[in-house]
């Protein structure tokens, strides 16, 4: 499938709901199966990604129900209530979930094996295998237990360790962490610089112990997690989009209700912010994920910098903010990102070479880019590189472009924001994004 974008007539304008959270939606349904009672789960975002967990519970003994539109009940079967699956979990393009439920197979006394597409057989698993072999699973694979397909047979009890993350990850992180809850002592995962939060905050919830002590996470062994409501907020990331469309199509003015503002993720804020973007927060909920009102108009966009801990807060809207670099007066530098290299695709060689077609002068570096921005975008002919997030950034891109722009192979959208097109074309008169067979 591909989408032919135009620019729109006059500027994008109203008020949208983005979505439910991808990471907290991932955790919900882990925690929840976990648990012990069920937990009812609302604003479950259903992209592929999500469904895939929610497969992968299922083919553990896992009871889940779809009530409705983005709600779940998830039949918690307790600490030690999963079942060996009789076939191979297919994770799709999911690091989240290959990793996640690699943490919580890590203390299951049975054997699993775990494959997903293309995409991700070629991503990095090491990071979690390695330190999860040392707690005492067995894992075997390709590369040495670095690719998926991979075999694992985990063990219980697990032994509590000390852990010095090498990346900022959230995934590891929180993979540990979900191995914690089957170890014999603590375990305590110290990172580089702060990653999303959320395994911590909603473990806390279902009543395990946690502490956070600057940038070490501890969990603490012992007791049962309790099902319980949770409601998902926007996932900041889908907003992330149409906060970067507001602030370049001329004459917009977008609000996005309800968006997960946890301030271990709104770097893009920051930014936008930093470029002279107008973006108001109002409405701000605070509940265990903080939720808030933001509102963006068109603005005139300057070059930034941006590196350093900022990066793990907004490293999935790199590919969009570099559409906003490219609008913007002056060079904007990207340093310290050579994780977006292991992401979906190489998203900093995806993200230059795509832009490059529009006209945009780009430079890539090892751990970012150079965007020298301000000069006027051409419609062109672009790739999404099978990324979900590269699709919806080009087709950004393609808003403020002269003439048309064609984004190929848009089918990965649904990952992670299946609604997106129609959510776009809502806040036009007129269509200004259509979808081609
Ligand atoms: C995620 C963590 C991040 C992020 C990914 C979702 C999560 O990955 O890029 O989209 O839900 O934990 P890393 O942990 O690899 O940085």
């Amino acid at each position: 499938m591909r989408v032919s974008v135009r620019r729109p007539a006059r500027g994008l304008a109203g008020t949208i709901e983005v979505p439910g959270d991808k990471s907290v939606s991932h955790r919900a349904a882990i925690l929840g199966a976990l648990a012990t009672g069920p937990t009812e789960i609302s604003g479950f975002l259903e992209g592929e990604d999500c469904l895939n967990t929610l497969r992968a519970l299922g083919a553990l003994g896992v009871e889940v129900t779809r009530k409705g539109p983005g709600q779940y009940q998830i039949g918690g079967v307790g600490l030690e209530g999963l079942q060996e699956p009789d076939n191979v979990l297919d994770c799709g393009n999911s690091g989240t979930t290959a990793r996640l439920v690699l943490g919580v197979l890590a203390g299951q006394p049975f054997w699993s094996v775990l494959t997903g597409d293309e995409s991700l057989r070629s991503r990095p698993m090491a990071r979690v295998t390695q330190p999860l072999g040392q707690m005492g699973a067995t894992i075997v694979g390709r590369s040495g237990g670095n690719r998926l397909p991979l075999a694992i047979r985990g063990n219980r009890p697990l032994r509590g360790f000390s852990y010095r993350s090498p990346v900022p990850s959230a995934q590891v992180k929180s993979a540990l962490l979900l191995a914690g809850l089957y170890a014999d002592d603590p375990v305590s995962v110290e990172e580089p610089a702060p990653s999303r939060d959320h395994t911590e905050r909603m473990l806390a919830g279902f009543g395990a112990r946690v502490t956070v002590d600057g940038l070490r996470v501890t969990l603490t062994p012992g007791g049962e997690l309790r099902g319980h409501p949770i409601h998902v907020p926007g996932d900041l990331s889908s907003a992330a989009f149409f906060l970067v469309a507001g602030a370049i199509v001329p004459g917009s003015d977008v609000t996005l209700s309800r968006v997960g503002v946890n301030p271990t993720r709104t770097g893009l804020l920051d930014v936008l912010q930093e470029m002279g973007a107008e973006v108001r927060v109002s409405e701000r909920v605070d509940g265990r994920e903080p939720m808030a009102t933001l509102r963006v108009g068109t603005s005139r966009l300057r070059a930034t910098r941006v590196g350093g801990s900022l990066i793990p807060r907004l490293i999935d809207e790199l590919p969009v903010l570099a559409v906003a670099a490219a609008c913007a007066d002056g060079p904007t530098e990207l340093r310290d990102a050579a994780e977006l290299r292991v992401k979906e695709s190489d998203r900093i060689h995806a993200v230059i070479t795509e832009l490059r077609k529009f006209g945009a002068r780009v430079e890539e570096r090892a751990d970012g880019f150079r965007i020298e921005g301000g000069a006027p975008l051409r419609g062109a002919v672009v790739q999404s590189w099978g990324d979900h997030r590269m699709a919806m950034a080009l087709i950004i891109a393609g808003l403020v472009a002269d003439g048309q722009t064609v984004v190929e192979d848009t089918q990965c959208v649904t990952t992670s924001y299946p609604e997106f097109l129609t959510t776009l074309n809502a806040l036009t008169p007129e269509p200004c994004a259509i979808l081609e067979p």
